[in-house]
């Protein structure tokens, strides 16, 4: 899919088809205004006649239109001004798109005007739009034997005044970068437990070696890994047949002595919860109880593409949770590689398990920050539903770094508390701390878990157990949260600018 900016008058250009948008209450758009008068009155005569009226979620495709050379006009709805947010923004780009997949047309120029997000600049609509398109571009088939036929539509122009040519090309590369990566991230997502294992994983980073100057990559296998004794993680991989890896994705954009930002992804392949199992229903989700991980993937791609000038790590904990006469078992005590003990009283309590060997293993690069990225707890969507995921974090300029940065890309997160008086609920009276906290305030005692191996550094935990992926008719892993990790780099990054500056 291309995306271009064009800035030429809509009325004289050749285009498969032209978009432009109706108000609510049949208010003519710019855009609409100039087709309106080039075709002396003929989409005003379509609005009298009662054809369409503004409304949010209307369109109507017009023919041979005198007066103007684009071959079709889609004429769109798009309501009231007032509710122009992020989602109507989204659903309207969407609804273009589902007008136009099906049919032949394979170029369409859109003139909206501005008009199709309140909250937007023009570099944040093409950022938003370029991620929706893309987004609804993406089908899964990779384990299916009927490919999905692609769509003709290849290529999207936006048209723009002059002056805002560069922030929406600008727009169109960023938006474009992020896609890609929530791509990555929603393939990896959907892949099944049997073909995205553990190992798997480790193949992927390998291949963004490959692709990308910038990045290096180092695997530990088990052996590593027991050598640096880190045996909670190793402890949730002890009953699978799979071997647990430890994935570090280098990302070098800055200088070489630039300390790192850390992002730290949960990658349990396959949560059966272990002896501790879980009960049948919907236990085909937990494959994406690795979508943490696959946001790390599709982050560090990303931010490569973008040439962020920074350094950036991404390490991936991967286990897949399996009961068998080898599994950790509930009452186990282990030693995870802080020194920490930890009695397993829950052995489906293992995202905290693999993240905290990783979070003290990361101490090694004096991080700035440390985001960990986890469907940890499905507390979490008792809290916030599948809209929004928790941030909890050890420092307050982090978590309303993190908070800005989702409400910027869309990926919005709210804060929970992290007070030392939940700590005590993690006490244990066989070892130094337990793995699980009893059945209230579930998402903040996991947290709590994790904040016993984050002292040493400022750090962030996302739980987005509610929003990674999407359940029923359109079952799926979402990409999120590639949209407010890149949008917390990016901004970390434009900041670290502004201060040499
Ligand atoms: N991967 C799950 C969390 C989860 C559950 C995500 C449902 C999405 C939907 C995690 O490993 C888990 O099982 N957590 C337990 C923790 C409990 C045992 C303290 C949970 O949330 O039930
Ligand atoms: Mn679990
Ligand atoms: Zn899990």
């Amino acid at each position: 899919m291309d995306f271009e900016i064009i800035n030429s008058d809509i009325s004289a250009i050749e285009t498969e088809c032209l978009v432009i948008g109706l108000e609510a209450d049949a208010v003519l758009s710019t855009s609409a205004q100039i087709i309106d008068k080039a075709a002396k009155g003929y989409i005003q005569s379509v609005i009298d006649d009662g054809d369409i009226s503004g409304k949010r979620g209307q369109h109507l495709m017009l023919r041979n239109i005198p007066g103007i050379t684009a071959k079709r006009v889609l004429l769109v709805g798009l309501g009231e001004t007032e509710k122009r947010a992020d989602p109507v923004h989204k659903s309207i780009i969407s609804s273009i798109f589902a007008q136009l997949k099906n049919s032949n047309i394979n170029e369409v120029t859109i003139a909206l005007d501005d008009k199709i997000n309140k909250d937007a600049d023009i570099y944040r609509q093409m950022r938003l739009s370029v991620q929706t398109f893309c987004g609804e571009f993406y089908e899964y088939d990779e384990t299916k034997s009927t490919k999905a036929t692609p769509s003709l539509l290849e290529a999207i122009r936006f048209a723009v005044p002059v002056a805002s040519t560069q922030d929406a090309e600008a727009g169109i590369l960023d938006g474009t970068a992020v896609a890609n990566g929530m791509t990555v991230a929603r393939e990896l997502g959907n892949l099944p437990g049997n073909v995205c294992t553990p190992t798997y994983l480790s193949k992927e980073a390998l291949e963004l070696e490959q692709g990308y100057q910038n990045i290096s990559c180092d695997i530990l296998d088990e052996a590593a890994m027991a050598e640096l004794g880190m045996h909670s993680l190793l402890s949730v991989g002890n009953g699978s047949a799979e071997d647990s890896q430890l994935i570090v994705i280098k990302y070098s954009g800055g200088e070489a002595a630039d300390r790192p930002h850390v992002l730290v992804g949960k990658g349990v392949t396959f949560d059966t919860g272990g002896i501790s199992l879980k009960p049948g229903a919907a236990m085909d989700e937990m494959k994406f109880d690795m979508c943490g991980a696959a946001s790390v993937m599709g982050t560090m791609q990303a931010i490569a593409e973008m040439e962020l000038p920074m350094n950036v790590i991404g390490v991936i904990a991967a286990a897949e949770n399996m009961p068998s006469d080898r599994a950790t078992k509930p009452g186990d005590v282990i030693t995870t590689m802080s020194g920490k003990t930890v009695e397993v009283l829950n052995t489906d309590a293992e995202g905290r398990l693999v993240l905290c060997d990783a979070l003290t293993y990361v101490e090694r690069f004096d991080p700035i920050t440390v985001v960990d990225i986890a469907t940890l707890t499905g507390a979490v969507i008792v809290a916030l539903g599948h809209q929004t995921s928790a941030v909890l974090s050890n420092n307050d300029a982090l978590a309303a770094e993190l908070i800005e940065a989702g409400e910027y890309a869309s990926d919005r997160t709210w804060r929970l508390p992290l007070w030392d008086e939940y700590q005590e609920l993690l006490d244990s009276n066989f070892a130094d701390i337990a793995n699980i906290g009893g059945p209230s305030a579930g998402t903040i005692t996991a947290a709590c878990f994790l904040a016993r191996f984050t002292e040493k550094y400022h750090w962030a935990h996302l739980d987005i157990a509610g929003v990674a992926w999407s359940k029923g008719k359109a079952k799926g892993a979402t990409g999120r949260a590639v949209p407010i990790l890149c949008q917390y780099l990016m901004n970390t990054a434009a900041d670290q600018l502004d201060a040499n500056a």
